[in-house]
C-alpha cells in the first residue's frame, strides 16, 4: 500500500487489550490519532497509558486490531512494526546516556541506508538549538529537558509517520515542560508529525493535542476534541486540580 493512504487515516485502534499474567490492564480501548494531528491519552498512574504504547508496539501480551495508514500491523513483530514507520519514545527517555549527542541521533538512524542521515541531525539541530550547542557532550549529562529533546530527535532519525511519546513530562519542572510542550507542538505544526502523547500532566498535554481521551483502569471513560475535554467539569475535577 502507498504511503497516500496514510494521509487519511494515520492511527486506528480497536478493542485494544493487554494483560500482564492473568491480570487485564488494556480492557478494549479505541482510539485514533489522524494523519499529521497529535492525540493525547489521559490518565493517572497505573491506569494503563505505558502498556498502551507497548500493546501498538506489540511490546506485550496484547490483542485488538492496530492499523497506521489503513496497513493491519497487530500481528507484527516490533522491529517490523518500526520499519512501517512507527517510533516509540519510552518512559524514562531511553537515550544513551555514555554516547555524545550526535552519536545518540546516529544510533536512532540505524533502520536507514539513506545518505541524508547527516542532513537529519542538522534539521533536529535547528529545531532543539540547545542539542546543536552539546553536540559533543554525553547525553548523560543533559538536563532533564534536553535528554527529551534528544530523546525525541533520536526517535525521529528514524523518519517515522508516527511517533508515540510516553510521558515526557515526567520528573521536569513546570516551566520546563511547557517549554518541551510548545517545542513539540511547533514540531507537530512545522513538520506535520503524527503524534500520540500519553500524560498524566493534562493541562499541557491538552493544549498540544487536536483529541484527548482519558483512560481509568484500562477503559476509556471520555473522549473528545482537546479544546472539549479541557473545559469539561469532570476532566477538570479529576485532573486540572479544579
Ligand atoms: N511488567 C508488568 N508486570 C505486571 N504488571 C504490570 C507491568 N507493567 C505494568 N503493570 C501494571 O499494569 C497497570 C498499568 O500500568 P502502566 O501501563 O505502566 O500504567 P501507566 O503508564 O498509566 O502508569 C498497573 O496496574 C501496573 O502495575
Ligand atoms: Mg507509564
Amino acid at each position: 500500500m502507498s504511503d497516500d493512504v496514510f494521509d487519511e487515516v494515520g492511527l486506528v485502534a480497536k478493542n485494544l487489550h493487554a494483560s500482564y499474567g492473568a491480570v487485564e490492564v488494556l480492557r478494549g480501548l479505541d482510539f485514533e490519532v489522524a494523519q499529521g494531528k497529535v492525540s493525547v491519552i489521559l490518565g493517572a498512574n497505573g491506569a494503563g497509558k505505558t502498556t498502551t504504547l507497548r500493546a501498538i508496539c506489540n511490546m506485550c501480551n496484547s490483542s485488538g486490531d492496530v492499523s497506521l495508514g489503513g496497513v493491519d500491523i497487530s500481528r507484527l513483530g516490533t522491529a517490523e512494526i518500526v520499519r512501517k514507520g512507527v517510533a516509540h519514545v519510552p518512559q524514562g527517555r531511553g537515550t544513551f546516556p555514555e554516547l555524545s549527542v550526535t552519536d545518540n541521533l546516529l544510533v536512532g538512524a540505524y533502520v536507514r541506508k539513506d545518505k541524508e542521515i547527516n542532513d537529519d541531525v542538522d534539521r533536529w539541530f535547528e529545531i532543539f538549538p540547545v542539542l546543536a550547542e552539546r553536540r559533543e557532550q554525553l547525553a548523560g549529562s543533559l538536563s532533564g529537558g534536553e535528554q527529551q529533546m534528544l530523546a525525541v530527535s533520536r526517535a525521529l532519525m528514524s523518519r517515522p509517520k508516527l511517533l508515540l511519546l510516553d510521558e515526557p513530562s515526567l520528573g521536569l519542572a513546570p516551566l520546563i515542560i511547557e517549554d518541551l510542550f510548545t517545542r513539540f507542538t511547533n514540531l507537530n505544526k512545522e513538520t506535520g508529525l503524527t503524534m500520540l502523547v500519553v500524560e498524566q500532566n493534562a493541562n499541557l498535554a491538552l493544549d498540544m493535542a487536536d483529541v484527548g481521551y482519558v483512560i481509568e483502569s484500562g477503559e476509556i471513560t471520555l473522549s473528545g476534541p482537546a479544546d472539549q475535554l479541557k473545559s469539561d467539569p469532570a476532566v477538570q475535577e479529576a485532573y486540572l486540580g479544579a
